[in-house]
């Protein structure tokens, strides 16, 4: 599948819409405690509000994972070694791509993946204009599932798989195992990752970042409704659920909800699915590591831990790990 999407892309044709994921949506709503997956966030509207998220002041995420890569770029960039090919997992916006490839030591090849279609090609676009020495190779892809890699005109020294954001925060420590087990596969024998993971601290700290006073993370949130509603014949009424964030400490996570504030019935893609008053959809985890969490995951995942970097308050953490050969 991800070839043919991939080629897709290439030629520049429509991405599939949510129709294609009615039956994984309904399904999440049809057992005991209902979910939404955090990637259906993600259209034009919510990559925006993703954006204003991350210019909030409570949410110390991306400027503390930007503040902590400028600051060892050029460790990092010794570490990663010359002709390197960038295989970005997730690849939202181009800022953190361009900060990397600036920096690294002639860098071959860009390779982005992601299921957001609009946000991939307007990106790649952008970036070959301002780097034509690069091959940029997106591939359209859910990213959790291995991919095959676009074949390198110019072939790399080695492949670093990039996963900045902590987006590994949303997926439940066995799933974030096997990623990093994908990403190690992807990255292949003598392979490095840099991957952005938030870190464990104050949760009063972590639940302002999730509980924005200006409401930026819940129309982000309820932005998931609306869409299903748009591509999904979907009636939810966006009065009728209201947006939760609560620190969970046993499992060291942020749990997003959309939480519906009366007793009603929705029906989606032809299928009616019963709300009680205070019943909640799960839409995200995001899961906070400590150092040692995450060293142990990695190291699970079949990786070495090289080097993680932190900001002075130990907010953030960018952590390097290779590939065995
Ligand atoms: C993009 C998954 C890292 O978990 O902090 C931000 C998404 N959700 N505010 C996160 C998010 C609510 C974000 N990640």
């Amino acid at each position: 599948m991800t070839q043919a999407r991939a080629a897709l892309v290439r030629a520049n044709e429509i991405a599939p819409s949510l129709e294609d994921d009615a039956e994984d949506v309904v399904a999440g709503l049809t057992v005991p405690q209902k979910r939404i997956a955090p990637k259906y966030f993600y259209d034009e509207a919510g990559s925006q509000l993703f954006d204003e998220i991350c210019e909030l002041p409570e949410y110390y995420l991306t400027r503390t994972e930007r503040s902590i890569m400028e600051r060892n770029l050029d460790e990092m960039a010794a570490l990663i070694g010359p002709r390197a090919a960038v295989i970005e997992f997730g690849s939202g916006s181009s800022r953190k791509i361009r900060q990397l490839l600036d920096n690294l030591d002639g860098p071959v090849a860009y390779v982005p993946v992601d299921i957001s279609e609009a946000y991939l090609t307007d990106m790649a676009t952008a970036l070959a204009r301002d780097y034509p020495d690069l091959q940029i190779l997106p591939v359209f892809a859910d990213f959790t599932r291995p991919f095959d890699l676009p074949s390198y005109t110019v072939s790399p020294s080695r492949n670093l798989v990039f996963f900045p954001g902590s987006t590994i925060g949303n997926f439940e420590r066995a799933q974030a195992q096997s990623l990093l087990e994908v990403m190690r596969h992807e990255a292949g024998p003598g392979g490095g990752l840099l991957i952005g993971v938030d870190l464990k601290k104050d949760p009063a700290i972590v639940r302002a970042a999730y509980n924005d006073s200006a409401g930026v993370t819940a129309a982000f949130n309820l932005n998931v409704l609306r869409r299903l509603n748009a591509e999904l014949d979907a009636d939810f009424d966006l009065d009728g659920f209201g947006h939760e964030a609560v620190y969970d400490a046993l499992e060291g996570r942020i749990e997003m909800r959309l939480t519906s504030l009366r007793k009603q019935r929705v029906s989606i893609a032809g299928h009616g699915v019963d709300f009680l008053a205070d019943e909640h959809i799960v839409t995200e985890y995001s899961h906070k590591y400590s150092q040692d969490e995450f060293a142990q995951l990695a190291t699970a995942a079949g990786l070495e831990p090289v080097r993680a970097w932190r900001d002075e308050r130990a907010l953030f953490s960018v952590q390097y790990l290779t590939v065995p050969s």
